[in-house]
């Protein structure tokens, strides 16, 4: 390398941004502890994953330096050079904002599509959530059908929980009776939400069964565990759960009282016409 790449090379390193005032690294902390708030993310329960763009992270990282290197135990070709900003297997939502170092990594999937390059963070040597299978598939997935989709989110909230052992875990029964519960539910996602059987958390097969839901619809729930939602922002992402949780709420509080008002097919779809969604017809009656 000559003296003027070494020259260029020093000069990005002095102006090189502290990686604690990224917004990205904001938009983590401030979500995952609206979500711990909100009793969605027990324990370790939960797990977030981002998109980032590469000429963003370079104002605050040096690209060439891989702090260590992971397997992740899957291949996505697709995301080969993304990089994402993910939280840790273990690690706790509520510890989020205070100590953001050891709580999340920033990763990037290296050529092979297999290993990932830690590029900050787990700094206590920890890595990404079990859930990576789900999180990097369904990235896959969603930047085929929407090419500025960023997030990928998981996590426990109580009421759409407590809906799944109450409720038919049947997509359209279930996003009719969510849909049913509160008008605005069918303008926010028009598109459903789609329901996988209990499976065992973590593995590559319930990241195969995610992503293939991902394709339809940009909630799914995992039935008696959690719900996955995506979106182009955070904001988006954190919208659709919280509607779909609120609802759930509603449900519950209700379900087991005599019925007296319904919002009816008929308003449901004078609601999507009004607003111009593009909603899933067949899950009408
Ligand atoms: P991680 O701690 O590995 O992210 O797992 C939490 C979880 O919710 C598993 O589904
Ligand atoms: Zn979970």
């Amino acid at each position: 390398m000559g003296i003027i790449d070494d020259i260029k090379k020093a000069g990005r390193s002095l102006v090189r941004k502290d990686v604690l005032t990224a917004p990205f690294v904001a938009e983590m902390k401030s979500t995952t502890a609206n979500m711990y708030r909100l009793g969605w993310d027990e324990r370790n329960g939960g797990n977030i994953s981002y998109l980032l763009d590469e000429n963003e992270v370079a104002e605050y990282l040096d690209l060439e330096n891989v702090v260590r290197t992971i397997p992740t135990g899957f291949v996505v070709p697709e995301l080969v050079g993304k990089i994402f900003i993910v939280t840790g297997t273990g690690k706790y939502f509520k510890n989020v904002q205070s100590d953001p170092e050891n709580n999340l990594g920033i990763i990037r999937i290296a050529a092979d599509g297999t290993t990932a390059e830690l590029l900050w963070g787990f700094a206590d040597g920890g890595r990404f959530t079990s859930e990576l299978p789900s999180h990097l598939m369904c990235h896959a997935a969603r930047l085929r059908v929407d090419p500025e989709n960023r997030v990928v989110m998981h996590c426990h909230p109580t009421h759409t929980l407590a809906m799944n052992y109450v409720h038919e875990l049947d997509e359209k029964k279930f996003t009719h009776t969510l849909w049913e519960m509160c008008t605005e539910c069918i303008v926010v996602f028009p598109d459903g939400v789609g329901i996988l059987p209990w499976m065992l958390c973590g593995t590559n097969e319930i990241g195969e069964a995610t992503a293939k839901k991902m394709n339809d619809f940009r909630l799914v729930v995992w039935a008696m565990h959690g719900i996955y939602g995506v979106g182009k922002t955070m904001d988006e992402t954190f919208g659709l759960i919280e509607t779909v949780e609120k609802t759930a709420q509603i449900y519950m509080l209700t379900a087991h009282l005599p019925r007296k008002n319904a919002i009816k097919d008929s308003q449901m779809r004078e609601l999507a016409e009004f607003f111009k969604v593009d909603y899933r017809k067949d899950f009408l009656k």
